[in-house]
C-alpha cells in the first residue's frame, strides 16, 4: 500500500475561528497540548446512567455554574450532569429571575483567564451570597470569593501549571469526605490567594499553595486547583460531596426523567399544531423527530430528501427505522436525479455545496407546501451551540442550526422553532435516542457531511462514480466497525479520487481509479490527528477494496492532520 501525502490547497471559504480553533494537534510532547486533547477527549464524558431503577423525577433540582470564561466551564456543567444532577452554564451578568425558576440547590464559580484586579473583571453577583445557597468557587471562582468577601489575591509571579500533591489539613469538611489524606490535583493559575477572608479556614494545602482549599461555615468553598479534569483523579468525588453532601441534591437528572419531562413540555408548546423537521439520518436528527413524534404523535412530519449523495443502505436503513419500526409520518422524496442533473459538469467543491444546498432548500420547500399549513421546524439545535452562539455575542435563537447543514434550512419560512434537546449534551442525545429504542448504530453514526459523497469524489459527480465510491465505502465501515475501531474514531471513509493509475491483474494490465482512505481521530472537528490504524486493518481494507471494487486498482493512506488538511478532501 502507498502512503500518500495530501497536500491539497483547499478552495473551501473557512469558517469564524471559534474560541476552540487555537486548540493545537498532538504534535508536540508539551504537556500542555496533551492536557487540553485529554480535557476535550473527556468533554463528551462518561455516558449519562441509565436509571437502572427509578429514579424521582419530583421537582428537577438544578446546580448553576457562573461562567467566568474558563475552557474548562463547559466540562463543569458536564461532570455535574453525570452525577445525576441538572447543571446550565450561565454568565455572571445573568438576573436572578432566570435563575430561580431552574430550583438552584448550588452555584458553582469557573475558572477564567482574568484576574480580579483587573478593570471589569467579573464578579460573583451579589444575589449569589444572598441565597445563602452553598457556592463552590473554581480558581479564579475562589480568586473572586476571596476578593469579595475581605481576604487578599495576588498577582502570581509565576504560574503554576501541571500535577501538585494535595494534603488535607486544617479542618475537616464533607467536600473532602472519602478523599485521601493525599492526592494529585491539577492546577493552572496565575494569581493566588495571599490572606483568607475573614472566618474562612484552610481546608487543603499543596507545596506552592498554602490554602489550595479553604471554606467556611456558611457553605461557602474556594478551590484552586481544577477538580473537573481527569488530571484530579479525585474530582469527581470532590464534585460529587458538593453537590449531595453539601448542596443536597437528590440526583433526579436521568435520560428518563428527561424524555417525561419533555413529552409534556412538547405537548403544551405544540397544542395542536403541525411540526415538520428535516430527517438525514443523523444522531440529532433523528432523536429530535423522535421525542416529538413520542410526544405528539402524527402531528409531526418528517421530510426525508434524498440527494443522491448517501452511503450504501443508508436510505433504507433511516427509512424503516423511521416508517416500519417507529410508524413515523414520513415524506420521502428521491430526488438523486434532480441534483445530479444540477451537479452535471461541476467540478469546483465550493460550487457543489452551494448546488447541493440550495436544491435541498427547494426541495424540503415544495414538499413542505404539499403538507399545508405548519406551525413549528424542528431543530436538533444542542447544548454547546446555545452556548457558544450565546457566548460569541447573538443570541441563541438566531443561531439555527440545520442538521443538514447544507446551507441552512428556509429563511422565508416563518416557523416557530422547535428545539426539544437545546439543553443536553451530545452523549446525552444518544442516551435519549436509545431510551428512545433507536438502533445503536444511528445513535453512534459518525458525523457525516451534508453534501455526503458529492465532496468525497473528486472533481465531477456522476452515478457511476458514486456507486464505485459506495462500494469502497462500504468495506471501509465494514472494515472499522469490525476492527471495534469504529466509535473511537471521529470519521472514517474512503474517498474517491480523480487519478487513475497502472495497475496489474492475473495477465492484465489495468488502469483503475486511486481510492483514498481517510481515518480521524478528532473532539470537535476543528482539528483532527490522522489515526494510526494498525497495519492489518489497512491491509484488509486495502485487500478488499481491490477485489470487490473492479475499477480501483490502487488505495492509499492518508497521512496529514487538520491543520493542514481538513478532514473531508473538498
Ligand atoms: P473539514 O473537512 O472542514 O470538516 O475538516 C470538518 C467537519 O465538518 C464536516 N463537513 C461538513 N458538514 N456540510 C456538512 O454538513 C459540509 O459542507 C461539510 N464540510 C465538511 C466534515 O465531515 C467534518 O466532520
Amino acid at each position: 500500500m502507498v502512503i500518500y501525502f495530501q497536500h491539497m490547497a483547499k478552495g473551501r471559504a473557512k469558517s469564524k475561528p471559534s474560541p476552540k480553533a487555537s486548540r493545537r494537534v498532538a504534535t508536540s510532547g508539551d504537556i500542555e497540548v496533551s492536557t487540553y486533547l485529554e480535557i476535550a477527549k473527556e468533554i463528551s464524558g462518561e455516558q449519562p446512567a441509565a436509571a437502572k431503577e427509578a429514579v424521582p423525577s419530583g421537582e428537577r433540582e438544578a446546580i448553576i455554574v457562573i461562567d467566568f470564561g474558563s475552557q474548562y466551564s463547559l466540562l463543569i456543567a458536564r461532570r455535574v450532569r453525570e452525577c445525576q444532577v441538572y447543571c446550565e452554564l450561565v454568565s455572571a451578568d445573568t438576573p436572578w429571575e432566570k435563575i430561580a425558576p431552574l430550583n438552584p440547590k448550588g452555584f458553582i464559580l469557573s475558572g477564567g483567564p482574568g484576574s480580579v484586579y483587573e478593570t471589569n473583571a467579573p464578579m460573583t453577583p451579589a444575589y449569589i451570597y444572598e441565597s445563602r445557597l452553598p457556592v463552590l468557587g473554581i480558581c479564579y471562582g475562589m480568586q473572586v470569593i476571596t476578593h469579595q468577601m475581605g481576604g487578599q489575591v495576588m498577582p502570581g509571579t509565576k504560574r503554576e501549571y501541571g500535577h501538585a500533591l494535595l494534603h488535607l489539613g486544617g479542618v475537616d469538611s464533607p467536600l473532602f469526605a472519602n478523599v485521601p489524606q493525599s492526592t494529585a490535583v491539577w492546577m493552572s493559575h496565575g494569581d493566588k490567594i495571599e490572606t483568607m477572608p475573614p472566618d474562612f479556614n484552610v481546608l487543603a494545602y499543596t507545596d506552592n499553595s498554602p490554602f489550595a482549599a479553604i471554606g467556611n461555615d456558611k457553605n461557602i468553598f474556594g478551590l484552586q486547583f481544577h477538580p473537573e479534569v481527569i488530571h484530579t483523579p479525585e474530582g469527581k468525588t470532590i464534585l460529587k460531596n458538593f453537590i449531595y453532601r453539601i448542596c443536597g441534591c437528590q440526583g433526579n437528572w436521568t435520560m428518563g426523567n428527561f424524555i417525561q419531562d419533555s413529552l409534556t413540555k412538547i405537548q403544551k408548546e405544540v397544542g395542536k399544531g403541525k411540526v415538520i423537521s428535516a430527517l438525514s439520518g443523523g444522531v440529532d436528527s433523528s432523536v429530535v423527530s423522535t421525542v416529538i413524534h413520542r410526544a405528539i404523535g402524527d402531528q409531526i412530519t418528517c421530510i426525508f430528501v434524498n440527494h443522491g449523495m448517501l452511503r450504501r443502505e443508508e436510505v433504507e436503513r433511516t427509512f424503516n427505522t423511521f416508517r416500519l419500526n417507529m410508524g413515523m409520518n414520513i415524506v420521502y422524496v428521491d430526488a438523486s436525479e434532480r441534483f445530479l442533473d444540477h451537479l452535471k459538469g461541476v467540478t469546483d467543491p465550493e460550487t457543489k455545496r452551494k448546488i447541493i444546498g440550495e436544491e435541498f432548500i427547494n426541495v424540503f420547500e415544495e414538499e413542505a407546501k404539499k403538507i399545508g399549513k405548519v406551525d413549528f421546524l424542528a431543530q436538533g439545535t444542542l447544548y454547546p451551540d446555545v452556548i457558544e452562539s450565546a457566548s460569541s455575542g447573538s443570541t441563541a435563537a438566531a443561531k439555527i442550526k440545520s442538521h443538514h447543514n447544507v446551507g441552512g434550512l428556509p429563511a422565508t419560512m416563518t416557523l416557530k422553532l422547535l428545539e426539544p434537546l437545546r439543553y443536553l449534551f451530545k452523549d446525552e442525545v444518544r442516551q435519549v435516542g436509545l431510551e428512545l429504542g433507536l438502533p445503536e448504530e444511528m445513535v453512534w453514526r459518525q458525523p457525516f457531511p451534508g453534501p455526503g459523497l458529492a465532496i468525497r469524489i473528486i472533481g465531477e459527480v456522476t452515478k457511476e462514480k458514486l456507486e464505485i465510491l459506495r462500494a469502497a465505502d462500504w468495506v471501509v465501515m465494514n472494515e472499522i466497525k469490525k476492527a471495534k475501531l469504529y466509535r473511537q474514531l471521529w470519521q472514517s471513509f474512503a474517498i474517491l479520487t480523480d487519478v487513475h493509475s497502472v495497475g496489474v491483474m492475473g495477465d492484465y494490465r489495468t488502469y483503475g481509479y486511486l481510492v483514498a482512505v481517510r481515518a480521524v481521530t478528532s473532539d470537535d472537528a476543528m482539528t483532527a490527528d490522522w489515526s494510526r490504524l494498525p497495519y492489518d486493518v489497512l491491509a484488509r481494507i486495502s485487500n478488499r477494496i481491490v477485489n470487490e471494487v473492479p475499477e480501483v486498482n490502487r488505495v492509499v493512506y492518508d497521512i496529514t492532520s487538520k491543520p493542514p488538511s481538513t478532514i473531508e478532501w473538498e
